[in-house]
């Protein structure tokens, strides 16, 4: 049965290396697999990217053009793979809002709530891995970057409430989760995810 599985973690995690390799490797047992991402996903989402990444606006705001790019990805991508039988993997999704815009910024989790009910009450990921690393690690990684967006370019205790907000959503739903040490070697990581292969 085809899945709905996102990718999630803090910028300078390594997941969109890893969801490179799991959508090669589900393709190597013969599915057919849809890699999308957020925001973006969308011609429309796509734009909404741009000034998501660029421009500076309210929290709120961000909020809503977050969840505005997501229902016209659920709509004209996901849901869409999901009915013809194809696996969707998604970097990132809706647990990103809640650690960046809940977690990092300090949106009341209770509003994100109601905007996750209106916009996917019906859908969650099937399952979704979490790439977790200690900021330090993550901001190393990150500084090898050229031109960082307005997120990358957050202070460190801004990703240490982004990290938090990440594991408090882990523990609301801790049967969707896998929990990957990101902080750790290439290869390491890619055994743990050779695991998770088997086990779905
Ligand atoms: P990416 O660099 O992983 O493609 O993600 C782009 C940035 O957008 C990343 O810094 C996290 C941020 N983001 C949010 O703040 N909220 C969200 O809901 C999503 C999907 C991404």
């Amino acid at each position: 049965m085809n899945k709905f599985i996102t990718f999630e973690g803090m910028d300078g995690a390594g997941k969109s290396t890893h969801l490179t390799w799991f959508a090669e490797a589900l393709r190597a047992r013969g599915h057919e697999v849809v890699v999308t991402r957020e925001p973006g996903g969308t011609p429309l989402g796509e734009q909404l990217r741009e000034i998501l990444l660029h421009q500076p606006m309210s929290i709120g705001t961000e909020a809503l053009l977050m969840f505005a790019a997501r229902l016209e990805h659920i709509e004209q991508v996901i849901r869409p793979a999901l009915q013809a039988g194809q696996w969707v993997l998604s970097d990132r999704f809706t647990d990103a809002t809640f650690a960046y815009q809940g977690g990092g910024r300090g949106m009341d989790w209770a509003k994100l709530t109601e905007l996750e009910h209106w916009v996917h009450a019906d859908l969650q990921p099937d399952l979704t891995l979490f790439f977790d690393v200690p900021v330090e690690v993550a901001r190393q990684r990150l500084s090898a970057n050229a031109s960082l967006d307005r997120f990358e370019q957050e202070q460190a205790d801004f990703f240490e409430r982004v990290r938090a907000g990440y594991h408090r959503r882990v523990a609301q739903h801790p049967q969707r989760y896998a929990l990957i040490d990101a902080s750790v070697s290439l290869g390491e990581v890619k055994s743990k995810l050779e695991q998770v292969l088997t086990s779905i």
